[in-house]
Protein backbone atom coordinates (compact mmCIF):
# COMPACT_ATOMS: atom_id res chain seq x y z
CA UNK A 1 0.00 0.00 0.00
CA UNK A 2 1.36 3.69 -0.67
CA UNK A 3 1.18 6.33 1.42
CA UNK A 4 -1.71 7.91 -0.60
CA UNK A 5 -3.55 4.93 -0.35
CA UNK A 6 -3.47 4.82 3.16
CA UNK A 7 -4.01 8.32 3.66
CA UNK A 8 -8.29 8.57 3.39
CA UNK A 9 -9.42 10.05 0.96
CA UNK A 10 -10.88 13.02 3.36
CA UNK A 11 -7.63 14.48 5.47
CA UNK A 12 -6.93 17.97 3.73
CA UNK A 13 -3.28 17.49 4.42
CA UNK A 14 -0.58 15.26 5.76
CA UNK A 15 2.61 17.06 6.14
CA UNK A 16 6.18 14.69 7.18
CA UNK A 17 9.00 16.56 9.26
CA UNK A 18 12.16 15.70 9.42
CA UNK A 19 15.02 17.20 10.90
CA UNK A 20 18.09 14.89 11.35
CA UNK A 21 20.22 16.69 13.39
CA UNK A 22 17.48 16.67 16.13
CA UNK A 23 16.09 13.75 15.34
CA UNK A 24 12.67 15.26 14.66
CA UNK A 25 10.04 12.73 12.96
CA UNK A 26 6.64 14.25 12.84
CA UNK A 27 3.91 13.84 10.86
CA UNK A 28 1.01 16.30 11.10
CA UNK A 29 -2.40 15.94 10.07
CA UNK A 30 -4.84 18.16 8.98
CA UNK A 31 -7.95 16.51 8.55
CA UNK A 32 -10.51 19.58 7.98
CA UNK A 33 -10.28 23.25 7.90
CA UNK A 34 -13.80 23.69 7.02
CA UNK A 35 -15.16 25.43 10.14
CA UNK A 36 -11.40 27.42 11.14
CA UNK A 37 -7.60 26.52 11.75
CA UNK A 38 -7.31 22.62 12.54
CA UNK A 39 -6.24 22.00 16.51
CA UNK A 40 -5.12 18.88 17.98
CA UNK A 41 -2.50 17.92 20.24
CA UNK A 42 1.46 16.69 20.11
CA UNK A 43 1.19 13.09 20.65
CA UNK A 44 4.84 12.21 21.25
CA UNK A 45 5.48 8.23 21.47
CA UNK A 46 7.33 5.41 20.61
CA UNK A 47 5.36 3.91 18.01
CA UNK A 48 6.15 0.70 16.75
CA UNK A 49 6.84 1.84 13.09
CA UNK A 50 5.67 4.79 10.75
CA UNK A 51 2.64 3.20 9.69
CA UNK A 52 1.48 2.77 13.44
CA UNK A 53 2.45 6.51 13.84
CA UNK A 54 0.57 7.70 10.24
CA UNK A 55 -2.40 5.30 11.70
CA UNK A 56 -3.14 7.14 15.05
CA UNK A 57 -2.60 10.52 13.62
CA UNK A 58 -5.02 10.21 10.58
CA UNK A 59 -7.23 8.75 13.22
CA UNK A 60 -6.78 11.03 15.99
CA UNK A 61 -7.08 14.37 13.48
CA UNK A 62 -10.75 13.27 12.30
CA UNK A 63 -11.51 12.94 15.62
CA UNK A 64 -10.44 16.31 16.52
CA UNK A 65 -12.43 17.63 13.70
CA UNK A 66 -15.83 16.06 15.13
CA UNK A 67 -15.45 17.52 18.53
CA UNK A 68 -14.63 21.03 17.47
CA UNK A 69 -17.65 20.68 15.57
CA UNK A 70 -20.34 19.18 17.77
CA UNK A 71 -18.41 21.82 20.50
CA UNK A 72 -20.04 24.84 18.16
CA UNK A 73 -16.01 26.17 18.18
CA UNK A 74 -14.54 27.35 14.74
CA UNK A 75 -11.89 24.94 14.84
CA UNK A 76 -10.91 22.40 12.38
CA UNK A 77 -9.77 19.55 13.34
CA UNK A 78 -5.91 18.26 13.17
CA UNK A 79 -3.35 16.11 15.44
CA UNK A 80 0.75 15.90 15.14
CA UNK A 81 2.48 12.85 16.00
CA UNK A 82 6.32 12.75 17.26
CA UNK A 83 7.94 9.33 16.57
CA UNK A 84 10.07 8.51 20.06
CA UNK A 85 10.78 8.43 23.62
CA UNK A 86 9.94 11.32 25.62
CA UNK A 87 11.84 10.65 28.17
CA UNK A 88 15.00 9.86 25.76
CA UNK A 89 14.69 11.70 22.65
CA UNK A 90 12.98 14.88 23.98
CA UNK A 91 15.44 18.01 23.54
CA UNK A 92 14.77 21.79 23.20
CA UNK A 93 16.43 21.59 19.36
CA UNK A 94 13.82 18.64 18.73
CA UNK A 95 10.72 20.65 20.21
CA UNK A 96 12.35 23.99 18.37
CA UNK A 97 12.42 22.07 14.59
CA UNK A 98 8.91 21.08 14.96
CA UNK A 99 7.68 24.13 16.14
CA UNK A 100 9.56 25.92 13.06
CA UNK A 101 7.52 23.16 10.59
CA UNK A 102 3.72 24.11 12.36
CA UNK A 103 4.82 27.80 11.91
CA UNK A 104 5.53 27.02 7.88
CA UNK A 105 1.36 25.78 7.97
CA UNK A 106 0.94 29.53 8.56
CA UNK A 107 -1.81 29.07 10.75
CA UNK A 108 -3.58 26.21 9.23
CA UNK A 109 -2.89 23.76 12.13
CA UNK A 110 -3.03 24.63 15.92
CA UNK A 111 -0.74 22.70 18.07
CA UNK A 112 -1.40 21.71 22.16
CA UNK A 113 -0.34 19.21 24.52
CA UNK A 114 -1.60 15.56 23.92
CA UNK A 115 0.45 12.42 25.60
CA UNK A 116 4.18 12.81 26.42
CA UNK A 117 4.15 16.44 25.87
CA UNK A 118 3.20 18.96 28.84
CA UNK A 119 2.36 22.85 28.90
CA UNK A 120 6.34 23.88 29.73
CA UNK A 121 6.95 21.70 25.89
CA UNK A 122 4.62 23.99 24.31
CA UNK A 123 6.24 27.17 25.91
CA UNK A 124 9.43 25.50 23.70
CA UNK A 125 7.44 25.13 20.27
CA UNK A 126 6.13 28.74 20.95
CA UNK A 127 9.74 30.38 20.74
CA UNK A 128 9.29 29.55 16.86
CA UNK A 129 5.85 29.10 16.45
CA UNK A 130 2.86 31.72 16.60
CA UNK A 131 0.38 28.80 16.65
CA UNK A 132 0.55 26.99 20.15
CA UNK A 133 -2.18 26.56 22.43
CA UNK A 134 -1.88 24.52 25.67
CA UNK A 135 0.75 27.09 27.01
CA UNK A 136 1.84 28.07 31.02
CA UNK A 137 -0.51 30.31 32.97
CA UNK A 138 3.04 32.70 32.84
CA UNK A 139 2.31 33.07 29.29
CA UNK A 140 -0.90 33.45 29.20
CA UNK A 141 -1.70 29.85 29.06
CA UNK A 142 -4.47 28.38 30.37
CA UNK A 143 -2.44 25.11 32.33
CA UNK A 144 -4.17 21.74 32.52
CA UNK A 145 -6.86 21.14 30.05
CA UNK A 146 -7.87 17.95 32.71
CA UNK A 147 -9.66 20.77 34.68
CA UNK A 148 -12.31 21.57 32.05
CA UNK A 149 -11.83 17.91 30.44
CA UNK A 150 -13.40 16.69 33.84
CA UNK A 151 -16.48 19.14 34.31
CA UNK A 152 -17.42 18.83 30.99
CA UNK A 153 -17.54 15.06 31.26
CA UNK A 154 -19.76 16.01 34.52
CA UNK A 155 -22.01 18.25 32.84
CA UNK A 156 -22.46 15.29 29.84
CA UNK A 157 -23.26 12.88 32.92
CA UNK A 158 -25.78 15.01 34.35
CA UNK A 159 -28.14 15.25 30.63
CA UNK A 160 -27.44 11.25 30.05
CA UNK A 161 -28.73 11.22 33.49
CA UNK A 162 -31.77 13.42 32.51
CA UNK A 163 -32.37 11.20 29.42
CA UNK A 164 -32.24 7.29 31.30
CA UNK A 165 -33.85 8.84 34.96
CA UNK A 166 -36.27 11.92 33.77
CA UNK A 167 -33.61 14.31 36.46
CA UNK A 168 -29.92 15.37 35.45
CA UNK A 169 -29.51 15.04 39.65
CA UNK A 170 -26.74 12.63 40.44
CA UNK A 171 -27.47 12.29 44.16
CA UNK A 172 -27.24 8.78 45.36
CA UNK A 173 -26.06 7.45 42.12
CA UNK A 174 -23.19 4.57 41.98
CA UNK A 175 -20.73 5.73 39.40
CA UNK A 176 -17.54 3.38 38.72
CA UNK A 177 -14.79 5.57 37.27
CA UNK A 178 -11.96 3.63 35.76
CA UNK A 179 -8.78 5.43 35.67
CA UNK A 180 -8.03 8.19 38.16
CA UNK A 181 -5.30 10.26 36.29
CA UNK A 182 -5.48 13.74 35.37
CA UNK A 183 -9.11 13.63 34.18
CA UNK A 184 -10.39 10.65 36.45
CA UNK A 185 -9.57 12.04 39.79
CA UNK A 186 -11.22 15.10 39.12
CA UNK A 187 -14.32 13.89 37.77
CA UNK A 188 -14.25 12.05 40.94
CA UNK A 189 -14.58 15.43 42.72
CA UNK A 190 -17.57 17.04 40.66
CA UNK A 191 -19.00 13.74 41.37
CA UNK A 192 -18.61 13.64 45.18
CA UNK A 193 -19.92 16.76 44.87
CA UNK A 194 -22.95 16.34 43.21
CA UNK A 195 -23.82 13.21 46.09
CA UNK A 196 -22.98 10.60 43.90
CA UNK A 197 -21.39 6.94 45.24
CA UNK A 198 -18.31 6.77 43.35
CA UNK A 199 -16.07 3.09 42.78
CA UNK A 200 -12.66 4.00 41.27
CA UNK A 201 -10.50 1.31 39.55
CA UNK A 202 -6.61 2.33 37.89
CA UNK A 203 -3.84 0.42 37.39
CA UNK A 204 -1.68 2.42 39.57
CA UNK A 205 -2.12 1.73 42.41
CA UNK A 206 -0.33 4.97 44.02
CA UNK A 207 -3.33 6.76 41.55
CA UNK A 208 -5.92 5.17 43.94
CA UNK A 209 -3.58 6.26 47.51
CA UNK A 210 -3.26 9.91 46.47
CA UNK A 211 -7.16 9.97 45.64
CA UNK A 212 -8.17 8.67 48.49
CA UNK A 213 -6.14 10.06 51.10
CA UNK A 214 -8.39 13.15 50.36
CA UNK A 215 -11.38 11.11 49.67
CA UNK A 216 -11.59 7.97 51.81
CA UNK A 217 -14.85 7.15 50.87
CA UNK A 218 -14.21 6.02 47.39
CA UNK A 219 -15.17 2.60 46.98
CA UNK A 220 -12.02 0.96 45.06
CA UNK A 221 -12.50 -2.48 42.58
CA UNK A 222 -10.19 -4.16 40.11
CA UNK A 223 -10.14 -2.46 36.58
CA UNK A 224 -10.90 -5.84 34.77
CA UNK A 225 -13.90 -6.00 37.39
CA UNK A 226 -15.23 -2.33 37.78
CA UNK A 227 -17.74 -3.13 34.15
CA UNK A 228 -19.24 -5.82 35.87
CA UNK A 229 -20.31 -4.32 39.30
CA UNK A 230 -23.85 -2.89 39.87
CA UNK A 231 -23.10 0.69 38.88
CA UNK A 232 -25.42 3.32 37.71
CA UNK A 233 -22.77 4.55 35.44
CA UNK A 234 -19.70 3.46 33.57
CA UNK A 235 -16.93 6.13 32.91
CA UNK A 236 -14.24 5.08 31.34
CA UNK A 237 -11.54 7.75 31.82
CA UNK A 238 -7.77 5.58 30.96
CA UNK A 239 -7.08 4.48 27.87
CA UNK A 240 -8.79 4.02 24.46
CA UNK A 241 -10.85 1.08 23.42
CA UNK A 242 -11.67 0.13 26.69
CA UNK A 243 -15.58 -0.46 26.13
CA UNK A 244 -15.32 -4.16 24.51
CA UNK A 245 -17.82 -6.89 23.27
CA UNK A 246 -17.36 -8.25 26.31
CA UNK A 247 -18.06 -5.38 28.45
CA UNK A 248 -20.91 -4.52 27.15
CA UNK A 249 -22.11 -8.26 27.68
CA UNK A 250 -20.74 -7.53 31.27
CA UNK A 251 -22.48 -3.74 32.17
CA UNK A 252 -24.85 -3.52 34.35
CA UNK A 253 -25.12 0.35 34.41
CA UNK A 254 -27.68 2.17 32.16
CA UNK A 255 -24.90 4.99 31.18
CA UNK A 256 -21.32 4.89 29.68
CA UNK A 257 -20.38 8.52 30.40
CA UNK A 258 -16.37 9.09 30.37
CA UNK A 259 -13.24 11.28 29.35
CA UNK A 260 -11.40 8.68 27.55
CA UNK A 261 -10.79 9.24 24.08
CA UNK A 262 -11.78 6.78 21.12
CA UNK A 263 -13.08 4.37 24.28
CA UNK A 264 -14.93 2.16 22.00
CA UNK A 265 -12.96 -1.09 20.80
CA UNK A 266 -14.79 -0.53 17.60
CA UNK A 267 -17.04 1.75 15.94
CA UNK A 268 -20.25 -1.18 16.59
CA UNK A 269 -20.39 -1.03 19.93
CA UNK A 270 -22.05 2.04 19.79
CA UNK A 271 -25.14 -0.30 18.34
CA UNK A 272 -24.78 -2.96 20.82
CA UNK A 273 -25.04 -0.83 23.87
CA UNK A 274 -28.12 0.84 22.10
CA UNK A 275 -29.61 -2.69 21.81
CA UNK A 276 -29.29 -3.12 25.29
CA UNK A 277 -30.80 -0.42 26.20
CA UNK A 278 -27.47 1.59 27.61
CA UNK A 279 -27.79 5.11 27.54
CA UNK A 280 -23.71 6.40 25.65
CA UNK A 281 -22.27 9.61 25.83
CA UNK A 282 -20.18 10.02 22.97
CA UNK A 283 -16.56 10.34 24.23
CA UNK A 284 -15.75 13.26 22.11
CA UNK A 285 -19.24 15.01 22.88
CA UNK A 286 -18.75 15.01 26.88
CA UNK A 287 -14.94 15.64 26.70
CA UNK A 288 -14.61 18.26 24.75
CA UNK A 289 -13.77 20.88 27.85
CA UNK A 290 -9.96 20.30 27.39
CA UNK A 291 -10.30 21.75 23.68
CA UNK A 292 -12.42 24.72 24.61
CA UNK A 293 -9.85 25.36 27.21
CA UNK A 294 -7.25 25.54 24.97
CA UNK A 295 -8.76 27.03 22.13
CA UNK A 296 -9.68 30.15 24.34
CA UNK A 297 -6.47 30.54 24.65
CA UNK A 298 -6.81 31.72 20.69
CA UNK A 299 -8.46 35.15 21.88
CA UNK A 300 -6.71 34.95 25.39
CA UNK A 301 -7.52 33.12 27.91
CA UNK A 302 -10.66 34.04 29.81
CA UNK A 303 -11.54 31.59 32.48
CA UNK A 304 -14.99 32.27 33.00
CA UNK A 305 -15.88 32.19 29.45
CA UNK A 306 -14.15 29.09 28.77
CA UNK A 307 -16.52 27.10 31.88
CA UNK A 308 -19.21 29.01 30.70
CA UNK A 309 -18.72 26.98 27.23
CA UNK A 310 -17.84 23.95 28.99
CA UNK A 311 -20.83 24.07 30.72
CA UNK A 312 -22.86 24.08 27.50
CA UNK A 313 -21.94 20.89 26.47
CA UNK A 314 -24.80 19.52 28.99
CA UNK A 315 -27.48 20.82 26.01
CA UNK A 316 -25.04 19.45 23.40
CA UNK A 317 -25.46 16.08 25.12
CA UNK A 318 -28.55 16.46 25.52
CA UNK A 319 -29.59 17.61 21.59
CA UNK A 320 -27.44 14.53 20.65
CA UNK A 321 -29.53 12.13 22.66
CA UNK A 322 -32.74 13.77 21.42
CA UNK A 323 -31.55 13.33 17.74
CA UNK A 324 -30.68 9.72 18.28
CA UNK A 325 -34.12 9.53 19.03
CA UNK A 326 -35.72 10.69 16.71
CA UNK A 327 -33.56 9.12 14.21
CA UNK A 328 -33.72 5.99 15.85
CA UNK A 329 -30.28 5.37 15.58
CA UNK A 330 -27.57 5.18 18.48
CA UNK A 331 -25.86 7.99 20.14
CA UNK A 332 -22.31 7.85 18.39
CA UNK A 333 -24.24 7.84 14.71
CA UNK A 334 -25.97 10.70 15.83
CA UNK A 335 -22.98 12.88 17.17
CA UNK A 336 -21.21 12.46 13.86
CA UNK A 337 -24.14 13.45 11.66
CA UNK A 338 -24.46 16.39 13.72
CA UNK A 339 -20.29 17.48 13.13
CA UNK A 340 -20.76 16.14 9.37
CA UNK A 341 -24.21 18.53 8.93
CA UNK A 342 -21.86 21.81 10.57
CA UNK A 343 -18.66 20.82 8.66
CA UNK A 344 -20.74 21.44 5.74
CA UNK A 345 -23.19 24.10 6.43
CA UNK A 346 -20.93 26.47 7.78
CA UNK A 347 -17.42 25.29 5.80
CA UNK A 348 -19.89 26.17 2.93
CA UNK A 349 -20.10 29.75 3.97
CA UNK A 350 -16.17 29.92 2.79
CA UNK A 351 -17.12 29.62 -0.97
CA UNK A 352 -18.65 33.38 -0.41
CA UNK A 353 -15.15 35.51 -1.21
CA UNK A 354 -14.81 38.25 1.34
CA UNK A 355 -12.84 41.20 0.49
CA UNK A 356 -10.02 40.72 2.91
CA UNK A 357 -8.80 37.51 1.43
CA UNK A 358 -10.65 34.93 3.50
P1 LIG B 1 -3.60 10.22 32.62
O1 LIG B 1 -2.48 9.49 31.96
O2 LIG B 1 -3.31 11.34 33.55
O3 LIG B 1 -4.53 9.18 33.42
C1 LIG B 1 -4.88 7.93 32.92
C2 LIG B 1 -5.01 7.00 34.14
O4 LIG B 1 -5.53 5.76 33.68
C3 LIG B 1 -3.68 6.71 34.82
O5 LIG B 1 -3.80 6.90 36.22
C4 LIG B 1 -3.42 5.25 34.46
O6 LIG B 1 -2.69 4.55 35.48
C5 LIG B 1 -4.82 4.71 34.34
N1 LIG B 1 -4.94 3.49 33.54
C6 LIG B 1 -4.23 3.10 32.46
N2 LIG B 1 -4.67 1.91 32.01
C7 LIG B 1 -5.69 1.55 32.83
C8 LIG B 1 -6.56 0.43 32.87
N3 LIG B 1 -6.47 -0.56 31.99
N4 LIG B 1 -7.49 0.40 33.84
C9 LIG B 1 -7.61 1.40 34.74
N5 LIG B 1 -6.80 2.48 34.75
C10 LIG B 1 -5.86 2.55 33.81
O7 LIG B 1 -4.53 10.71 31.41
P2 LIG B 1 -5.66 11.81 31.44
O8 LIG B 1 -5.13 13.10 30.96
O9 LIG B 1 -6.39 11.74 32.73
O10 LIG B 1 -6.62 11.30 30.26
C11 LIG B 1 -7.51 10.21 30.46
C12 LIG B 1 -8.26 9.94 29.18
O11 LIG B 1 -9.01 11.08 28.81
C13 LIG B 1 -7.37 9.62 27.98
O12 LIG B 1 -8.02 8.67 27.16
C14 LIG B 1 -7.27 10.93 27.25
O13 LIG B 1 -7.02 10.75 25.87
C15 LIG B 1 -8.66 11.48 27.49
N6 LIG B 1 -8.74 12.93 27.39
C16 LIG B 1 -7.95 13.71 28.17
C17 LIG B 1 -8.02 15.07 28.05
C18 LIG B 1 -7.21 15.99 28.92
O14 LIG B 1 -7.43 17.20 28.88
N7 LIG B 1 -6.28 15.48 29.74
C19 LIG B 1 -8.93 15.73 27.07
C20 LIG B 1 -9.78 14.80 26.36
C21 LIG B 1 -9.65 13.45 26.51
Amino acid sequence: MTIFDSVSHNHEQVVFCFDQDSGLRAIIAIYSTALGPALGGTRFYPFADEAAALADVLDLSRAMAYKAACAGLDLGGGKAVIIGDPARDKTEALLRAYGRFVQSLGGRYYTACDVGTYVSDMDIIARECRFVTGRTPAYGGAGDSAVLTAYGVAQGMKAAAERVWGTPDLRGRRVGVSGVGKVGRLLVEHLLGEGACVVVADIDHAAIERLRARHPQVGVAASDELPSLALDVYAPCALGGAVTDQTVQELQAKIVCGAANNQLAHPGIDKLLHDRGILYAPDYVVNAGGLIQVADEIDGYCEPRARERASRIFDTARLIFALADKQGIPPGQAADRYAERRMAEVGRLRKLWLSNGH
